[in-house]
């Protein structure tokens, strides 16, 4: 009998919030997988290194590249779909051993989460099952500590990778709003939540639950670039202040 996959979410990094069930499986697990950066820890083991059995057989998923600029013959996409592919093909022959592999995902797997292209490549042919995560953009709105949306408002969620005039058109018409993926984009975002007339309500939040936390407005977010780890969260109008 083949093995079963997990896509395992994990919160957005304080390891109280890993619910009981992620727990569960978490220790169950024959092997627990994690994607990272070269050289890097994985945020999604770190929400989780309290709860490993001691010993518990580890996957590391190494991607081959993640922010850097690569030269013009290089295909980015190509590159992490062979890494996909080949990951793929790891955690299949663990499941053909008939061993339980859990993927480790920070905040929900299927929320922009790297697991989903492994349940792209594998779901079909193995026994599977996801569980959800605590994402990151409701930690961020958790500790602002205001209400995000109500009654009939709706939410809007943004990657930070748009383009200006996308990202401007986006803002101006809605009541709430989150923006993931900041990084390199900071500066951008910033300008255009400004120009959106939304800058007076906006946070930025970094490691969001996580130990070096930071929450302030987004106005006074003037660096360079916001680390991975980073959202903002613009409450609708009719939230009481911060
Ligand atoms: C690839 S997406 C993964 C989202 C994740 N699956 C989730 O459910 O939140 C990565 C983006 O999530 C956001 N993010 C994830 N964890 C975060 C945290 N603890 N604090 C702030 N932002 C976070 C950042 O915007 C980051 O660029």
């Amino acid at each position: 009998m083949t093995g079963r996959l997990w896509g395992l979410g994990v919160g957005p990094g304080d390891p109280e919030l890993v619910t009981l069930k992620a727990y569960r499986i978490l220790r169950d697990a024959d092997v627990v997988a994690w994607f990272a950066a070269t050289g890097r820890e994985s945020n999604a083991r770190r929400a989780v290194a309290v709860h490993l059995r001691p010993g518990q057989e580890e996957l590391p998923l190494i991607y081959p590249v993640t922010t850097e600029t690569l030269p013009a013959e290089v295909s980015y996409e190509g590159l992490l779909a062979k890494f996909y592919d080949e990951a793929a093909a790891s955690i299949g022959a663990l499941l053909d051993d008939g061993r339980d592999v859990a993927v480790l995902c920070e905040g929900d797997p299927l929320f922009y989460g790297s697991y989903m292209y492994l349940h792209n490549r594998l779901a079909a042919y193995y026994d599977h099952e996801v569980v959800p995560g605590v994402p990151s953009m409701l930690a961020g709105a958790a500790v602002l500590g205001t209400p995000l949306v109500s009654l009939n408002e709706m939410l809007t969620v943004l990657s930070g990778v748009l383009p200006a005039d996308e990202l401007y058109r986006r803002l101006v018409s809605a009541d709430a709003v989150v923006i993931m993926k900041l990084g390199r984009n900071l500066a951008k975002v910033r300008d255009c939540v400004e120009r959106a007339g939304l800058l007076a309500r906006a946070w930025y939040v970094e490691r969001a639950t996580m130990e070096a936390q930071r929450v302030l407005p987004l106005a006074d977010a003037d660096a360079a670039r916001a680390p991975y780890f980073s959202l903002v969260v613009i409450p609708s109008a009719t939230a009481p202040g911060r």
